[in-house]
């Protein structure tokens, strides 16, 4: 006959990891070599690892998405909700200074989140000057390269034990 353990390990609920999601627009997968005096040398593959990294220890979900079709963004941007992502790390690099659609995305989403930039916007063509996406965004990083990933995953752990 079978026998059914009934611990109260195998009874406790597993309490589901809060969910973030980061973000990363356009040619961004080419970082690494892509004038490098803008953004660095590091990789996306290694700012992503270290973003994994550091969310593991936190124990929290963390997934990574760069995509150069802005469509496919901004489905990704509508899956987020049914997934219950809490806060959304972006470099939407590019689009930031052309994309209403991602913006409004974002914004029908209601997903609060952080803008990132590697670069120093504000320092370079007019063009860049200009975001769609600040005045809706929780906060923004601009010219601290790979580490200002960090630095926002750091702002919305610490966002997570408070809220
Ligand atoms: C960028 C800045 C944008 O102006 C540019 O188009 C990018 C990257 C940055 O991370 O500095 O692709 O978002």
């Amino acid at each position: 006959m079978k026998t059914q353990k009934n611990t109260s390990r195998s009874r406790k609920k597993a309490i589901p990891q809060p969910r973030l999601l980061v973000l990363h627009g356009p040619n961004l997968n080419l970082l690494g070599g892509r004038e490098p005096q803008h953004y660095g040398e590091v990789t996306l593959a290694d700012i992503n690892l270290a973003l994994a990294r550091r969310a593991e220890i936190a124990g929290v979900d963390l997934e990574s998405f760069q995509s150069n079709h802005e469509g496919a963004l901004i489905e990704r941007i509508h899956a987020a909700r049914a997934q219950e992502v809490r806060y959304i790390i972006i470099n939407p690099a590019a689009w930031t200074h052309t994309s209403v659609a991602v913006r409004d995305a974002l914004a029908a989403t209601g997903i609060p989140f952080i803008e990132v930039h590697l670069s120093n916007v504000h320092a370079r063509e007019t063009f860049r000057q200009h975001s769609f996406f600040s005045d809706i965004a929780i906060g923004v990083i601009s010219g601290l390269g790979h580490q200002g990933y960090l630095l926002a995953l750091e702002y919305l752990l610490n966002k997570l034990n408070t809220d």
